[in-house]
């Protein structure tokens, strides 16, 4: 983004579309790692970002659709990088790297927004990525 003034359209979807890519790739390294889990709390952790993922994914898609494009079908280039990672425990650190990075973005974002309902629904994954990331965090620390 380039930083004065509201986002346009074609700069806004493009915004939208890469948070949604980011967003797919964290749903399915989610996914995998409920699979990968080394003990309940982490696979329940993996199962509750897994549909906070999945939820903002379709949030994305819809505003960029409300925005007359169509949303991207691609996956982040993190999931590949996050699969990479054998060790659950050393994924799920690099998981919430990526997280934070998603919350760098909104937080980059959100002035740049005017329409109350994306603000809303851009504020409600913002904080929900700064409550998983803590929730992460505090796992890491205790699990393993
Ligand atoms: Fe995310």
């Amino acid at each position: 983004m380039s930083g004065a003034g509201p986002a346009g359209g074609e700069e806004l979807v493009a915004a939208l579309d890469e948070l949604l890519e980011a967003e797919r790739a964290g749903a399915r390294v989610a996914l995998a790692s409920i699979r990968d889990a080394s003990g309940e709390a982490l696979a329940a952790l993996m199962r509750h970002v897994r549909g906070d993922e999945a939820r903002w994914c379709a949030m994305l898609s819809r505003h960029v659709r409300r925005l007359g494009a169509r949303p991207s079908r691609r996956t982040g280039a993190f999931y590949g990088k996050a699969m990479a990672i054998a060790d659950p425990w050393e994924r799920l650190a690099f998981l919430n790297r990526g997280q934070s990075w998603v919350v760098r973005r909104l937080e980059a974002l959100l002035p740049q927004v005017e329409e109350e309902g994306l603000r809303a629904d851009l504020l409600d994954m913002l904080e929900s990525h700064r409550v998983n990331i803590e929730q992460a965090a505090d796992l890491l620390r205790a699990g393993r």
